[in-house]
């Protein structure tokens, strides 16, 4: 029996409420995300269960119980308290998945810090223009990161301490640097965990959109009620499951589900730091017997490549629960999951910014191959005229993905930027930036976005940050990124490019250009084709129209051009 139960009993009689008395909550009282996801498990008598497998990409193993979770935190919280970090600090996490990604997340939290994850691929300009806008005090890295933040630290002067969980003897510390060795420091039997309460800043995700910098997604820490109870009811984690998320907590997914959610329910989790191989990916799953898995799209195209053959060569009969996030889940890869595991992908949906699932397949629903599934109980949403933003009623028409706010963990702002928080409602709904249609049965399919965002293997790039990379080169006088169809990760970037007087377009400036901002952007951001043209597109305003380049990519229909200035 899925912990859910029936949909349609659950929508009936829903209240958030549900969470909180689980979790022995009530309005008004602490609430430390940190302390719910070590100390209240040991209390529960979890202390002896293992709460992290984690596998290196050697493959060595190294197991920790929710008691080593909770005296290693312990230990986190007071070495940042001696450093001087204070309550509400940024705190930032740029690391691989090493055990000390998921422990200090923790540490931040019990202190009272605000955790600021990071995907370490960053380039030194991505991460500092998250570190700048956050003002961040202090952030954890490995020797193999450290030298991006070396590069931009005379800039940064609020970053007071670069913490190097790696470092050795031969390792030369340099200004503000500091060593922590999370195996070799004691642990800490005891600590007054912050006392938080449930609008107290928790967590700092960065998000892109079209215009602008990158955003900060602020997070608190009552998010924690949603968290878990859509872990509980979406994912089905039950006592004894293995879970396993593929997503890194540089990414919402990967704190929410791969950090909050699992462990709020005192799950066993297994973290693989190690790229991509269908291979080793199935021995994973078969070795350490998981029993849940929360995968994505791209991922899910990329094992299709390889075929049913080097699954058969694995048992993985030990998988009971399958679900994915990020992008559309494409119908086929519905059908072969099933063929290849006996299991098909329940598709999810949500956002940075809404902290937890809010669209999806619950287990026992059935599934609609191609649909995201209909609204989680307790999220009021619908699909919203284009032009009104009123809701649309009428089945099958495609409008703009809105919910009615309210929900626990939806973000409570952009950090330092309240205006464009604004802009997000419209008629009293929160608008998601995507486009679908709901069907007569209530299940919802997605169509695209509604703006220039970049979906590349589940990732968000905004075109803004390509944009200012690219015309820092002394030859570009202006650019455009938009997404091209690409196979396994749905879009890759295509950058258009027109040059300054003077400068030729051809192969030796489009690898010179590529060199130039590779050190500024992560690689998922890196485009792969830089075409030269004249002009680019623009509105009489002067915008650039990104969408007829799209649309060009894509051989649809370019749509209204009326206010467009070169046609
Ligand atoms: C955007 C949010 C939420 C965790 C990962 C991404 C797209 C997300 C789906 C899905 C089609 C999806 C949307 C959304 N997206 N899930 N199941 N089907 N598209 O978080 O980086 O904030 O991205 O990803 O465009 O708005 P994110």
């Amino acid at each position: 029996m899925s912990n859910i139960g029936t949909y349609e009993e659950r929508l009936k009689s829903f209240d958030w409420s549900i969470a909180e008395k689980e979790l022995d909550y009530k309005s008004g009282d602490k609430i430390n995300i940190g302390w719910f996801l070590s100390d209240r498990n040991c209390q529960k008598g979890l202390a002896k269960k293992l709460a992290l497998i984690h596998e290196d990409h050697e493959g060595k193993v190294r197991k920790y119980t929710f008691d080593d979770m909770r005296t290693i935190t312990n230990a986190m919280a007071v070495f940042l308290q001696k450093l001087g970090i204070k309550p509400g600090e940024r705190v930032c996490i740029f690391m691989d998945r090493a055990p000390e990604l998921y422990f200090s997340f923790q540490g931040i939290l019990k202190m009272g810090g605000v955790a600021q994850p990071l995907f370490s691929a960053f380039g030194d300009e991505s991460l500092f223009t998250r570190l700048d806008n956050a003002k961040t005090a202090a952030i954890f890295t490995q020797k193999k990161h450290v030298a991006k933040v070396r590069k931009i630290l005379n800039t940064l002067p609020e970053l007071r301490h670069i913490i190097i969980v790696d470092a050795d003897e031969t390792t030369t510390l340099r200004d503000r640097e500091i060593a922590y060795n999370m195996e070799k420091e004691p642990r800490v039997e005891s600590f007054e965990v912050f006392p938080s309460t449930a609008e107290t800043p928790s967590v700092l995700h960065y998000t892109s959109g079209t215009t602008g910098q990158p955003k900060g997604a602020q997070h608190v820490h009552y998010s924690l009620i949603s968290q878990y109870l859509t872990a509980k009811w979406v994912l089905d984690l039950q006592p004894d499951d293995i879970y396993w998320c593929n997503a890194d907590p540089g990414w919402v997914t990967g704190t929410s589900y791969g950090i909050i959610g699992p462990w709020a329910n005192g799950i066993t989790q297994v973290v693989l730091d190690a790229g991509f191989s269908a291979e080793r990916w199935y021995k994973t799953i078969e070795k350490h017997k998981i029993t849940v898995w929360y995968s994505a799209p791209t991922a899910i195209r990329l094992l299709m490549r390889e075929g049913t053959e080097v699954v058969k060569k694995h048992d993985l009969s030990c998988l009971r629960h399958l679900c994915s996030v990020g992008e559309p889940l494409n119908p086929e890869a519905v059908i072969w999951s099933q063929e290849a595991f006996g299991k098909m992908f329940h598709d999810t949906f949500w956002q940075t910014e809404t902290g937890c699932i809010v669209i999806t397949n619950v287990p026992g629903m059935p599934i609609k191959p191609g649909s995201m599934g209909k609204p989680f109980p307790g999220i009021t949403a619908a699909v919203l005229d284009l032009k009104t933003y009123e809701p649309i009623t009428k089945a099958g028409t495609v409008g703009l993905i809105a919910l009615k706010p309210g929900w626990p963990s939806m973000m409570r702002t952009y950090w330092n930027n309240p205006t464009v928080y604004q802009s997000k409602f419209k008629n009293g709904w929160y608008v998601c930036g995507d486009r679908a249609s709901i069907d007569a049965d209530g299940y919802y399919w997605f169509v695209g976005r509604d703006d220039d965002v970049i979906n590349t293997g589940g990732h968000l790039v905004g075109p803004f940050e390509i944009e200012s990379a690219l015309l820092e080169h002394p030859a570009v006088a202006e650019s455009a990124a938009v997404g091209k169809p690409d196979q396994v990760n749905m879009e890759v970037v295509k950058a258009f490019v027109a040059l300054k007087p003077g400068f030729q377009p051809g192969d030796d400036l489009e690898l010179e250009i590529m060199n130039f901002i590779r050190k500024k952007l992560s690689p998922l951001a890196m485009p792969q084709e830089i075409e030269f043209v004249k002009s680019l597109p623009k509105t009489r305003s002067g915008k650039i129209m990104r969408r007829v380049l799209r649309a060009q990519e894509w051989g649809e229909p370019i749509g209204d051009i009326s206010t467009l200035e070169n046609d």
